[in-house]
């Protein structure tokens, strides 16, 4: 019998030296070591003979198994690395063909600007946070001491969804939410959508705001005017005019709105700036006492300012685009430019 099976082990490598292909590899594997295979067949026979015998012929078995098995794996390891060669050299690439255009977008103005003016705050200890545009009544006015049937309700034109709620007019109330959530210091940003039923070359119906609030100790109308004018300064250069013009906002007191030399006519007066050579860009002041009740800040520890900026108007002033309409009519020609 151990003549038999060195036999089978002869037939077996000399069918392998001639298999090339893996269902021809497969196949020997199959008919010498599959269940059904001869090497299985060999085996049944070992019930007739004695002890001795047995085991030096099972131990023969199992040689001859494990070096057949090793012998077809390397061929089929072989075999597979030859199949990825032979992909390789069919596929040749063609490095001299013209690339295939792939149109790319650009990042919106109003969204370069508002990225520039994050990191500028970034830069002075601001975080970034934001809030519901569809907000409750109470978060967009009466927090912001601004109660039901107030006349400074008509300082801005509110789209109503129901008695209660509204498309926020302004990014002011997450002032309100995060004072409400958070102990002083707070040095917030918050930018975003806003709407307010207006329309014409320097108003449409949806706009972006940007907030800014500072509470701490001590915090005066001076670090204010500070904050500000470097802000301006970094995003317009060193040599912009511009001028802080008493104001009044029912959640600031005292209040200021920041205006800048109209970049269209250089001041002289024209359609953009109504004539009057000075463009507003942002509402501030120092928070109002009655604010800082609503929220449960102390107003006797704590001061603080806050301002409100249109991020269209501070990109139609550092780019000199006239007509606020042109972001979102979504022309290509006019996107391209930035
Ligand atoms: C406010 O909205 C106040 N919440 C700002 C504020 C915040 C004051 C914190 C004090 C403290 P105002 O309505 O003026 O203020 O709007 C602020 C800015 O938004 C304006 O300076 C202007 O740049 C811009 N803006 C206002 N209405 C429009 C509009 N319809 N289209 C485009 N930009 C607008
Ligand atoms: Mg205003």
């Amino acid at each position: 019998m151990i003549g038999e099976l060195q036999q089978l082990e002869k037939d077996a490598l000399a069918e392998l030296a001639t298999a090339t292909l893996e269902e021809q590899l497969l196949a020997v594997r199959a008919k010498y070591l599959g269940r059904k295979g001869l090497l299985t067949g060999l085996l049944r026979n070992i019930a007739g003979l004695t002890g001795e015998e047995k085991a030096l012929f099972g131990k023969r078995c199992n040689e001859v198994k494990e070096y057949l098995t090793s012998k077809i794996e390397d061929a089929l390891k072989l075999q597979l690395g030859r199949k990825k060669e032979d992909i390789l050299l069919k596929g040749k690439i063609d490095v001299t063909l013209p690339g295939r255009f792939v149109p790319c977008g650009r990042i919106h103005p109003v969204i370069q600007v508002r990225r520039e003016i994050c990191a500028i705050f970034a830069s002075f200890g601001f975080s970034v946070v934001e809030g519901p545009e569809v907000e409750l009544d109470y978060y967009n006015f009466e927090a912001l001491n601004i109660p039901k049937d107030h006349p400074a309700r008509d300082m801005q034109d509110t789209f109503y969804i129901e008695e209660n709620v509204v498309l926020r007019t302004h990014t002011s109330p997450v002032q309100i939410r995060i004072m409400e959530k958070v102990q002083p210091p707070v040095r917030i940003l918050s930018p975003g959508r806003v709407y307010r039923p207006d329309s014409d070359i320097s108003h449409t119906p949806m706009f972006h705001q940007m907030e800014g609030l500072l509470v701490d100790r001590g915090v005066s109308f001076a670090d204010l005017k500070g904050i500000l004018t470097s802000f301006l300064k970094k995003v317009f250069g060193d040599k912009t005019t511009l001028r802080f013009r008493p104001s009044f906002f029912p959640f600031t007191e005292p209040s200021a709105e920041v205006d800048i030399r109209c970049v269209m006519c250089s001041g002289r007066g024209c359609r953009v700036c109504g004539q009057s050579g000075w463009l507003e860009i942002l509402g501030s002041g120092m928070v109002d006492p009655a604010v800082f009740q609503n929220v449960g800040y102390d107003p006797e520890e704590y001061t603080g300012f806050a301002f409100g900026l249109g991020l269209e108007r501070i990109a139609m002033l550092k780019y000199g685009i006239s007509d606020i309409r042109l972001f979102f009519e979504n022309d290509i020609r006019f996107l391209r430019q930035f």
